[in-house]
Parts: structure tokens; sequence; C-alpha cells
């Protein structure tokens, strides 16, 4: 019978922790979802003692999500640990994990503390988590980097204070599989009670090999694997958990493995968390990059026509990628527009649904074929969780090589409609100006990216931008249209839609 690996997502811990993102506490209760859709065995939610919305976040995940463990991190203190538990206390399976540095460098120069004393604060949180709940992870951070004898002593003693899972991190991504490997066969060895306890990894990305030596851990015996949607995370990133589960399925042949996880949920876990993060997936990324299943060379599509799998080791519709192009066009009912939707996995409310139509027919107007892309870029839309302050009515955009760029916007504010014009360097920049004078913000773009959800000359454009107000906390705003300045100005509104409701300035 396969070996069971358990799969352990820290997108809202870890993968929180890579530069400018930041998400509230609604964008990560509907990615905490999602992933108990997907079907991970374990949320880390986050780490509550850091600041008051990570706080509210996982207990906010703890309460709502069901039928998967969360987790909340936690270091070797007590502080953080009765933090960590008033977060979690209310999940079904609640989780502590919590963490202390093992490797010379982090003692001598992070800790300031010796081995000894290490030690006995492993032991001392393990038992204080365990006081509290009987699911405790233990880490030891940098474990890569430690001496080896002194780390089968300190999860030596964490087992026998009573972890029940304890993990050995790739800190700052150091190991190759080969060692790596090793390691954990020689902690599988020396650590007297391990066998009595989940062993995991924790793999991060700086040379580019978190899911290789993710999968050699598992090779060598582990049996939980961390890691991140997408492979997102602090600096380069942790394993990316599509990868590490699609190679488990692909090659159950070599790992003898099997997951929980839902693989056609994975490709829109994806999408989700790229578009509430901010942070692209690479069109040529692994399993759900753009390009993962696009075949460009002739004797590829002729290959892949004839067999798909000559050049295919994955079916993209296990992965979630629907095959169906045209799908929907002008003349398509609220009915069929429902039923498409229920085909994609999405059950909208009413209210939902119907904002959802709305844009379809917008679209439809614009666009004659509408593919499975431009839904699902619609009802991501429709779903975002950012209450509507203003919204854009109209834009009027007069540009060119020889004339100074000029926007005028009409903004909606309830029932009330605000008009302002204003010149700009360039015809984004008008927007974003005409639109500060509406609403009285002065804001900075700090970014702007666009992405065509489809191909062809009426593609979608999906405009994802940041702004911030006085040079601190960024926001994060997202629009789509078949035209860019009009996606522009979307994103924008939307930007200063999450400032307001994130600065409490809802009345305003
Ligand atoms: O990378 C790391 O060591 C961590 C631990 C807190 C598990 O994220
Ligand atoms: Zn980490």
């Amino acid at each position: 019978m396969a070996r069971r690996v358990y799969i352990f997502d820290t997108t809202l811990r870890d993968g929180e922790q890579s530069p400018g993102v930041s998400l509230n506490v609604m964008e990560k209760l509907q990615i905490a979802r999602q992933l108990a859709r997907l079907g991970v065995d374990v949320i880390e939610a986050g780490f509550p003692i850091t600041s008051p919305g990570d706080y509210e976040a996982v207990k906010t995940i703890a309460r709502e999500v069901r039928g998967v463990t969360v987790a909340a991190l936690a270091r070797a203190s007590f502080q953080d640990i009765d933090q960590a538990w008033e977060a979690v206390r209310e999940a079904e399976q609640p989780r502590i994990h919590t963490f202390i540095a093992t490797s010379p460098i982090h003692m001598r120069h992070k800790l300031r503390m010796t081995e000894e004393q290490v030690l006995e604060a492993a032991v001392a949180a393990v038992k204080r988590a365990r006081s509290y709940v009987s699911d405790v992870e233990f880490s030891a951070e940098d474990a890569s980097r430690s001496d080896l004898d002194f780390l089968c002593r300190v999860l030596e003693a964490a087992i026998a204070a009573g972890a029940t899972v304890v993990n050995i991190p790739d800190t700052v991504g150091y190991a190759t599989p080969e060692e790596f490997a090793r390691f954990i066969s020689e902690i599988r060895q020396r650590v007297r009670g391990i066998e009595k306890v989940v062993l995991s990894v924790h793999c991060h990305d700086d040379l580019g090999l978190a899911v290789a030596n993710s999968l050699a851990a598992v090779m060598a015996g582990a049996s939980q694997v961390e890691g991140a949607i997408n492979g997102i995370g602090e600096r380069a990133g942790n394993a990316a958990l599509e990868e590490v589960v699609m190679a488990l399925y692909t090659r159950r042949d070599q790992f003898g493995c099997e997951t929980g996880i839902r693989t056609e949920e994975i490709y829109r876990t994806s999408r989700l968390v790229s578009s509430l993060t901010g942070m692209p997936v690479q069109p040529n990324k692994a399993v759900v990059g753009k390009n993962a299943f696009a075949h460009e060379s002739g004797i590829h599509q002729d290959g892949v026509l004839k067999e798909r799998t000559t050049y295919e080791i994955m079916n993209p519709q296990m992965v979630g990628i629907s095959q169906s192009n045209l799908v929907l066009g002008k003349h398509s009912g609220r009915h069929a527009f429902r039923q498409r939707l229920q085909e994609l996995g999405y059950e909208l409310g009413e209210e939902e649904l119907n904002k959802a139509f709305q844009q379809f027919k917008i679209l439809a107007d614009k666009k004659k074929e509408i593919t499975d892309a431009d839904l699902e870029a619609i009802v991501e839309e429709e779903l975002r969780p950012v209450p509507v302050t203003y919204t854009l009515e109209y834009l009027h955009i007069s540009t060119g090589t020889t004339v100074v760029p000029t926007a005028t916007v009409g903004l909606k504010k309830g029932d009330e409609l605000f008009e302002e014009a204003a010149c700009g360097n360039g015809p984004v920049d008008a927007i974003c100006r005409a639109v500060d004078k509406v609403t009285g913000i002065p804001c900075v773009l700090k970014s702007w990216g666009i992405n065509a959800v489809t191909s062809g000359k009426d593609a979608i454009g999906e405009v994802t931008l940041k702004i911030t107000e006085n040079g601190g906390k960024t926001y994060l705003g997202r629009g789509i249209s078949t035209d860019i300045l009009e996606a522009s100005a979307k994103a924008y509104v939307n930007a200063v839609n999450r400032l307001l409701w994130e600065t409490g300035r809802l009345k305003e």
C-alpha cells in the first residue's frame, strides 16, 4: 500500500512573508477555504504574535475552516505560544508549531544562546504547547546547517517532551538533494522515538532546489512536506506544493507515496493565490505556468495531436486547467452562464452571480468569444472581498505622441457621481491623478503590471498595481478589461477602495 505523505501548506505564513505581499483577514480566509478544498492536511494560518492582523486572521480561519488542521506559529517562548493557542483554539484540529534555531550561526549571532540553553528552551516550549493541545510541531530552524549530533539531541528531547511532528527546515536553501536525503536518513536512524512522530521537511529555494530537496527527503522517509502554493515565501520562496504533489503523483512508481490532494483544484488555487498576493506566476512555471501545457514546436504539436502522451507527462485537466476554449458568447443566457461556472467549480451566491453575469454581458459586447479563462477572470474579480466605496462609471482619455495625456474620470460613490480631469506624464499617470482629485487622497503608484488573460487582439488585460498613501503600507488593486487603460483605472480604484477599507475610512 502506498505510504501517505502529509501536505502542510504555509502560503499564509511563510508565503505571506514574501516581499511586497500583505493579505488582509478576508483574503486569507478566502485562500484558506480554497486550500481546504484542495485537500491540504495542514494550513499554517499565520504567526499570531507578530501583529493583531495576523492574530485575527488565524483566529478567523481556525473558527471558519473545517476538515483540516489549522496551525499557528510561535517562537520557543511562552508569550508566543500562549498567543498562538488563543488564536488557534477554536479550530476543529488545532496545532501549535513552535521553533528555535539549532545551527551554530543562528545560536551564536541571532539568539546568543548556548546549545544547552537552546535545548532547554525547545523542551520548555514543546511542554507549554502540549499543555494546550495534543498536536504540537517542533521545528529546528536552520536544521540543515546544524551539527547533526546536537540536532538529534534536540529532536529527541522535543519528542520526549511531547512533540508529535518534528520538522527539519532547510531555512536558507543551502542543502543539495543527495545530502539532504542522507541527513534525513541519519536523523531517522539516530533519534529515539522518531518512528512515533511525523517527520517533516521545510525547504527554501535559494538555489532552486526546494522541490528536489523535499522529494529527496520523502525518498529518505519524510512523511510531511511543507511548502507554499506557487512556491512563494521568504526570499526565493518555499517548495512549490503543486510541484511536489504532481511529482509524487506522476512518479508514484518511484516514490510509492500518495497525498490527500484533489489535484483538479491546483490551478484554481494557484490563480487565487497569485491574484490576491499580486505575485504573478512565470509563464514557464512547472504545473501551473501559462506555458506548462503549451506546445510550440511543430514536431511537438504533431506528436500531441497523434497521441497526447508523446509530449505531455501530465494531463492538464488533472490539475484543473480547462481544455475547452470557446464556451460562451453574446447570446448566452444566465442559465448557460451559471452552468458553465458550476462546471468550472464556482458556486456563486445570487448576488455574486448577478454581478458576474453583468460583467459577462459587458465583455460579450466587446469580445466575440468568451473562454473559460475570461470567465475565471470575471468571477475572481467579483469574488475579491474588498468593499466598494468608489466605482468607475466612465473614463475618457486623450493621449498620443504630440499631446499631453489627459484623463477624465467619473466615479460613483453611492448614488453620487463625481467627475474630475487631470494631465499626467502618461495616460495611466493622468488616470491616477484624476482619481486622486475625486477621492482627495494623493497616492503614489509603486508598481503596475499587465497580464493578458487570453490571447488575441481582444484579450482581457488584467492590470495589477500597488499604491501607497505616504510611503507606508502598499495596497494592491486589480482590474480587468479588454482596454488596458480601463483595466488600469479599475485597478487603481480597487486599490483606493482597499486603502479606505484597511485604514478604517470606509465612510470618508
Ligand atoms: O524556514 C524556516 O526555518 C521556517 C521555520 C519557522 C519553520 O520557516
Ligand atoms: Zn521557512
